[in-house]
């Protein structure tokens, strides 16, 4: 997934010089066209610069006259040059190319003493990859600078909430064991995340605010709600099973990718193959998890109770067994808001 955004983007920045340097040529042609002196000049400058660079390497010192000469001879048609390009007010610049990024000249990179680095504007355009590969809206507001705990009552009530501490407090932990998840994407001893909790009470929104955190630090992530999954997967075998060089990048990242989050688990039609589905992905994923980074989110409206029927005991002692279960509570967000 990460090779295939490297492949577009070297392609972009192929584009984007090709363009420029059309742009200049353009220009330059327009130009000459108006004050075909111009071409002139630049014609003997550059004649004369292929003189004296010959002349240059096969010296033996002889030729200092010569080469004076022809130094004169560039500096006097530079001056002209410079004199029509004034009094036509033209900058010099103008036959420059204009790229999107100074800094790198939209090659994407930058070359200095330690070598060849990404430029941050390539930094940039994977980011820009991630988040369109990832289903999530680049500018959204699901970010942990928006996460509002005052949304979350600040009363214990555990016949109302379900749980010994108020929701407000109760958030805060979890929002603590979100921000430790980040902090632990790359370990493989650390759990999985598994949200459940009643409708409205910001299960979708952690996730989101937990995806768009490292989207940012250029992390690969792919939110699918678990509908769309089995979607995804139904679509695939079907394909694949005409067509065995069949290459399906989406159902390929819900293996690979750093994060997949599966959301609204439940909500699917159910059906024995769908188990056995999920099974494999989330077998799939754990053992990558040794190997390379391999998290998964899960969240779900379903209580323990309604999951462990839905999904028999098999798929819900392994999804216990990886994952940190967290539960939220409170009252329904959304029409608190509304
Ligand atoms: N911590 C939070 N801070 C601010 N807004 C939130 C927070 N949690 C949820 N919301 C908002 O509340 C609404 C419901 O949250 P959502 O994540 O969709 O709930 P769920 O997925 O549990 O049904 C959404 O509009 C969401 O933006
Ligand atoms: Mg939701
Ligand atoms: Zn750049």
């Amino acid at each position: 997934m990460n090779r295939d955004i490297h492949n577009i983007i070297a392609r972009e920045y192929e584009r984007k010089q090709k363009v420029s340097n059309d742009t200049t040529q353009q220009r330059k042609a327009e130009l000459y066209s108006k004050i075909p002196r111009l071409m002139d000049i630049d014609n003997q400058i550059s004649f004369i610069g292929l003189k004296y660079n010959r002349l240059i390497l096969s010296s033996n010192g002889s030729s200092f006259n010569l080469l004076t000469e022809l130094e004169q001879n560039i500096k006097r048609l530079s001056d002209e040059k410079k004199e029509i390009l004034a009094a036509n007010d033209i900058s010099m610049d103008f036959f420059k190319p204009q790229y999107e990024c100074d800094k790198c000249g939209d090659t994407g990179y930058i070359i200095d003493s330690s070598g060849s680095q990404r430029c941050s504007c390539y930094k940039q355009q994977i980011i820009t990859h991630l988040f369109a590969r990832s289903n999530i809206s680049h500018n959204g507001n699901e970010a942990f600078e928006n996460f509002n705990e005052l949304l979350y009552p600040d009363e214990v009530d555990q016949a109302k909430y379900g749980i010994s501490v108020s929701p407000r407090e109760n958030i805060g932990i979890i929002k603590n064991a979100c921000l430790d998840f980040i902090g632990n994407i790359d370990n493989p001893e650390h759990k999985n995340l598994f949200f459940s909790g009643r409708t409205g009470v910001g299960k979708t929104f952690l996730s989101l605010c937990i995806a768009r955190e490292l989207l940012n630090q250029g992390r690969t992530v792919l939110y699918l709600t678990a509908p769309i999954l089995f979607d995804i997967i139904t679509g695939h075998k079907m394909i694949a099973f005409k067509d065995d060089n069949y290459n399906d990048d989406k159902y390929q990242s819900i293996f690979n990718v750093e994060l997949l989050i599966i959301d609204d688990l439940g909500t699917e039609t159910l059906s024995d193959s769908r188990y056995a589905e999920l099974l494999n992905i989330l077998n799939t994923r754990q053992s990558n998890s040794s190997i390379t980074t391999s998290k998964t989110i899960i969240s779900t409206n379903l209580g323990p109770k309604k999951l462990f029927e839905l999904y028999t005991e098999r798929i819900t002692s392994r999804i216990m067994g990886h994952f940190d279960r967290l539960v939220l509570a409170g009252k329904d967000i959304r029409s608190l808001k509304a």
